[in-house]
């Protein structure tokens, strides 16, 4: 008697465990507005390999807004399981451009295009902001020691560069915007 009551003790603690562990999972994923920076559990490291297979930093949540998730922002890629990334999929469509540009002789990457920041209920009133290796803290493009993007939801445009040198992936003009810090083609 006494040995099948602790039987049926054990088997409720487990199903009780199983059902805590299944209800803490959704929750750890959606990451609501913690005050501590996000480390590589939320996804914070991205990749640029080519036109199709990147990823850009985003604020963690639906409709968030750039420059306030400075200290929060994690990566999302075109494809899910990019070598060298940890992120999560950019929502269909929010891409709409891509131009890929690689300086083999500096050695930086970078994307540049349009987006449709409606697909992540990014407001057309956000004039964006930056993010680099500083902020988010922990964020990291794979390969390279730097990066800085600048994202900006009222001209639907994005770029990132993902640099070896610090020179390249300047971080002090976050104001200027995408064109007049990167470069690239927009079209
Ligand atoms: C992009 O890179 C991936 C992985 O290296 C490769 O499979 C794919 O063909 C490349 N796409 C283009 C457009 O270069
Ligand atoms: C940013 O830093 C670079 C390199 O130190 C410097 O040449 C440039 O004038 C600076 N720009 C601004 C807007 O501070």
């Amino acid at each position: 008697m006494m040995r099948s009551n602790l039987k049926i003790v054990i088997a409720a603690m487990l199903v009780a465990l199983i059902a805590t562990a299944a209800m803490a999972a959704p929750k750890a994923q959606k990451k609501p507005a913690a005050p501590k920076p996000v480390k590589s559990k939320g996804g914070q490291r991205g990749v640029i390999l080519n036109q199709t297979d990147f990823c850009i930093f985003l604020p963690p949540k639906y409709g968030g807004g750039i420059a306030e998730n400075e200290d929060r922002a994690v990566a999302f890629c075109t494809k899910s399981g990019l070598p060298g990334a940890n992120a999560q999929d950019l929502p269909a469509g929010f891409i709409q451009s891509a131009h890929f540009v690689s300086n083999t002789a500096k050695g930086y990457v970078q994307v540049t295009g349009r987006m449709d920041g409606s697909k992540y209920g990014l407001s057309k009133k956000d004039g964006g902001g930056q993010y680099d290796i500083r902020a988010p803290v922990g964020a990291k493009c794979a390969g390279y020691n730097y990066f800085v993007q600048l994202t900006e939801p009222d001209e639907n445009i994005y770029c990132i560069r993902c640099c070896k040198t610090k020179s390249d992936c300047p971080v002090n003009k976050s104001t200027y915007g995408c064109k007049k810090v990167l470069g690239g083609d927009y079209s």
